[in-house]
């Protein structure tokens, strides 16, 4: 089967990318492979200063190539993101994926995400335009999108996703509407339309709890993509059930990840050079562990908390544990933390 790990802004990183890519390295079925993504990157931003949004780039060297996601509001400089990742990041990503899924009204105002599919006939000029510059490239191009803007704009979303796929080498979708957000059963008539219409493969995706819903889609589907819950179980690729020392080993190395990373993002900031920077590899980010102070504040392990949380929703653990992480700001005292949660 082949799987997807969701792209998921504030949520998913380098980190959380390479975790997810390790543990399903090691514990794989067999025929499986796994698909990971960057979140969607302001185009506008990154044209005019990358910086502010460079960090949805950065991804550890692996075997594997993310796919990088862009959303825009000036039709010129999303075209000009996409040049600039095609010449300085090509070795980075497999694919640029435009972004007109997106439901949140910030988003929406400008133009961008879901609002895209008020203006389809403008969306699908730009879908043209995009997929003429990407395809020239050695990269290749995706939309992703939703079931339309709700129930009865479903026969026009589906016009245009069949439309859409002429000029893509995929297509992901989330299986609800706008209107429907995060709720709601999905529309499989609907999915099955699309796929049945569509000239590019379809990437599957809604509320998928566990492997072997995914392995029951991917009947159906080319691709399957699990989003939320991979947040606090990476295992969810694959059929291993680990110990509890097996968790609590990932919520180290992610923090971990999350200050070698911290330390390497804020050396390269200041020497960027051109829209590009060298990507670091698991060995580099190993070599800077030693630098950790044990005792220093760092802003990863307050951003770390977040993770952590995700992470007890699997590990039985008292409700003071999880007060006390609120309070955590040292690497020791959050290390600290984790070892009480381990079995001996
Ligand atoms: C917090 C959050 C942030 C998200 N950010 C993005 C994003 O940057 N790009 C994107 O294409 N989808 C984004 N999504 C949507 C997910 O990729 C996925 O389509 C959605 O969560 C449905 O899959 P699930 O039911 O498996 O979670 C986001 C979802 C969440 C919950």
């Amino acid at each position: 089967m082949k799987l997807c790990f969701a792209p998921m802004d504030w949520i998913t990183n380098w980190a959380t990318r390479y975790i997810t890519e390790k543990i399903f390295d090691n514990h794989k079925e067999k025929e499986d492979t796994l698909q990971t993504w960057t979140e969607f990157m302001n185009a506008d931003w990154f044209v005019i200063n990358p910086w502010w949004v460079a960090k949805h780039l950065l991804t550890i060297k692996t075997n594997r190539k993310p796919i990088a996601q862009l959303f825009w509001w000036r039709k010129e400089n999303l075209i000009k993101a996409a040049s600039l990742l095609i010449e300085n990041f090509w070795e980075s990503f497999s694919w640029i994926e435009l972004n007109t899924w997106c439901p949140s009204n910030t988003v929406m105002k400008c133009w961008w995400g879901s609002d895209m599919l008020k203006h389809r006939p403008e969306t699908l000029e730009i879908i043209k335009e995009l997929s003429k510059r990407i395809k020239g490239s050695w990269l290749s191009f995706s939309v992703k999108s939703r079931a339309g803007l709700n129930d009865e704009d479903k026969d026009e979303q589906l016009n245009f996703l069949i439309e859409v796929s002429k000029h893509t080498d995929f297509i992901s979708i989330h299986w609800r509407t706008l209107k429907q957000l995060y709720s709601w059963e999905a529309d499989f008539w609907f999915i099955k339309k699309v796929k049945e219409g569509s000239l590019c493969p379809i990437i599957a995706n809604w509320g998928i709890t566990e492997y072997q819903q995914a392995l029951e889609l991917s009947k159906d589907f080319d691709w399957v993509m699990i989003g939320q819950w991979a947040i606090w179980n990476p295992r969810i690729f694959t059929n291993y059930t680990p110990t509890l020392n097996e968790k609590i080993d990932v919520m180290k190395e992610h923090l971990k990840l999350m200050i070698t990373t911290e330390f390497r993002f804020e050396k390269y900031i200041k020497v960027m050079e051109w829209y590009s920077f060298n990507q670091p590899n698991i060995e580099e980010l190993h070599s800077l562990e030693k630098t950790i102070n044990p005792d220093q504040a760092y802003h990863s392990i307050v951003e770390f908390r977040k993770y952590a949380f995700q992470y007890l929703k699997w590990i039985p653990c008292s409700r003071e544990i999880r007060q006390w992480i609120l309070q955590k700001k040292t690497y020791n005292e959050m290390l600290e933390i984790l070892s009480l949660l381990t079995t001996k």
